[in-house]
């Protein structure tokens, strides 16, 4: 096998020619991701039955009217994008959008919403894949969009506060001027919001070296349903007084409580970054790169990222991306991050030799200047994007331990046969993070009813979770008991009845209502 490999390190001499200071704006936006086809209501293709809640009145939008003139948006064609989620899964209909500035205005809204029992769906960029974002019926929506402001950023301890409404991508580039990045990077961060992504406590591309935002969230504020503020926007690392109320809050999606505003910790921006594209030939060989590499280049891991064939065929198909490696059922993405370039170049060279000495990978290529990283990056990035092309995507974000993680592509490949246009799988192999997804060429129910609940069987089975980063949302909600003991998902209806007795917030999401544990 090492004599098929097909080392590009003379070649790529392109690759390394301009170095540029790296920082990795690996994205583009979100938008343009999408055609425009009619999407059926959410309530009609799941039949959901609306809650008792108030019904807007002209006297309701003449309040918000007095309370934010200019930011309060009723047009059917305006508030249409607010409706329909980033995938093109679901649609609500609301008929208000509302966009505060300030935490008095979410305060206000707020407590305006709890006296008339108007249900609020908090949104953010609007780029969340299990339905959550989006009304189910007509929530009013209550859109971060214009709270973007950066409040705060301490060079010393490199901890960053600002409104919930910063574009992830925006805050990253603001923090590289100050020689900082982000904690997280995903694919959206073109168009999410970072209070979305504490919402929904987002993973991503570098949870692997930075860790999970419950460790780099130091502080939030929160306005609760009934309009009053909570302040733990706190900026210290250390703080043992009492429970961690700001935990309850991420990766709550929407339902406890609108964040307003965030503390977080900034790493310091590597000084050096590169990047690998491997081609392995099995998935076991995927597995043994992961070990061979993670104890050979240790701290300077930064990133552990595979694909399958079909990924990569749909991003050159869909998106003309074209790759430096082919003809491998597998591809590998291994960036490392770190302080001093001639090290960690020496570091990954090292793996790379020792990894197609041992046959380990087949074919490659590095990239050490900022273009060409880019490049590499959206092979992966982007698959998420190419898959919208394809039709109607159910999409499954799993953890599981990860030497498991893709034989559940090929069990469910094998189970659905021709009724999938494709099954296919990627994601954060170094988190034990798999992105299964299968496409047609429409939803159909016959079909979520092959691979539902056979993959959360599957992945219970496993001990893994049915949610790695996306949330539950509106599609996976009444699924929870899968990851999700009995008591503690009581206990989660405890928490929702008491912070939001009125269970105006987000209602039909993340927790199932008695009538649907009683049908699961
Ligand atoms: P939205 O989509 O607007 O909202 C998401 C949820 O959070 C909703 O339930 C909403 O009600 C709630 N919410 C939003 N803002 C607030 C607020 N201020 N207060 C309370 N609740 C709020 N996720 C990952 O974890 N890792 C990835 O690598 C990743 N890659 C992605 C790549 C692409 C191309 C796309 C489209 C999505 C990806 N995601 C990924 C999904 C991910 O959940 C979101 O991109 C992101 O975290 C959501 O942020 P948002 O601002 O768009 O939130
Ligand atoms: C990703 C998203 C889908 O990792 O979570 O691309
Ligand atoms: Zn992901």
């Amino acid at each position: 096998m090492a004599s098929r490999a097909v080392w590009r390190r003379g070649a790529s001499a392109w690759l390394r020619a301009s170095r540029e200071p790296p920082g990795v704006p690996r994205s583009r936006g979100c938008a343009g991701a999408r055609g425009s086809r009619e999407v059926v209501p959410t309530c009609e293709r799941y039949a959901v039955r609306r809650l008792p809640f108030g019904r807007l009145a002209d006297g309701d939008v003449a309040f918000f009217e007095r309370l934010m003139p200019g930011r309060v948006v009723t047009g059917q064609e305006e508030v249409r994008p607010f409706n329909v989620d980033w995938l093109q899964s679901v649609r609500g209909c609301s008929q208000l959008v509302l966009k505060p500035q300030t935490t008095a205005e979410v305060s206000q809204v707020l407590r305006y919403c709890h006296e008339r029992n108007l249900a609020v769906n908090p949104q953010g960029g609007n780029t969340g894949l299990v339905g959550g974002s989006v009304p189910v019926f007509d929530e009013i929506v209550l859109s971060t969009a214009l709270m973007n402001r950066i409040i705060s950023f301490d060079r010393v301890s490199g901890i960053l506060v600002c409104q919930a409404g910063c574009v992830l991508e925006r805050l990253n580039e603001y923090l590289e001027e100050q020689g900082f990045i982000m904690p997280l990077d995903l694919g959206a961060k073109g168009s999410c919001h970072i209070g979305g992504n504490v919402a929904t406590n987002a993973g991503g591309l570098r949870l692997l070296r930075y860790g999970s935002l419950r460790g780099t969230v130091l502080g939030l504020e929160v306005v609760l349903a009934d309009g009053s503020a909570l302040d733990c926007l706190t900026s210290l690392r250390k703080d043992n007084t009492g429970y961690d109320l700001k935990q309850l809050f991420i990766g709550s999606e929407g339902t406890l409580g609108v964040i307003t505003a965030v503390s977080i910790l900034c790493p310091q921006k590597p000084k050096a970054v590169n990047v690998a594209f491997l081609g392995c030939q099995s998935f076991a060989k995927v597995l043994e790169t992961f070990t061979t590499c993670r104890a050979m280049l240790g701290e300077i891991l930064s990133a552990f990222e595979f694909m399958d064939e079909k990924c990569m065929e749909l991003v050159e198909r869909h998106l003309k991306l074209s790759s430096p490696v082919a003809d491998s059922p597998f591809y590998v993405l291994i960036e490392t991050s770190g302080s001093n370039s001639t090290h960690d170049e020496e570091k990954l060279n090292n793996f790379l030799e020792k990894a197609i000495a041992s046959g380990l990978v087949s074919d490659g290529t590095m990239a050490t200047d900022y273009k060409k990283i880019k490049v590499l990056w959206s092979l992966r990035e982007r698959i998420t994007e190419a898959l919208t092309h394809e039709g109607y995507v159910y999409k499954y974000d799993i953890s599981l331990p990860v030497g498991k993680l893709y034989e559940l592509v090929t069990d469910m490949r094998a189970r659905l046969g021709h009724r999938a246009k494709n099954v296919l799988g990627y994601g954060h192999l170094g988190d034990g993070n798999l992105h299964l997804n299968i496409t047609a060429e429409s939803y159909s129910h016959s079909l979520l009813d092959a691979i539902e609940p056979f993959v959360y069987e599957w992945t219970a089975r496993c001990s893994g979770s049915i949610s790695a980063e996306h949330g539950l949302g509106f599609k996976k909600k009444q699924f929870i008991q899968y990851s999700k003991p009995q008591q503690a998902v009581l206990l989660m209806q405890r928490f929702k009845a008491m912070l939001d007795p009125k269970g105006i917030l987000n209602p039909y999401k993340v927790l199932p209502s008695a009538h649907e544990r009683s049908m699961s």
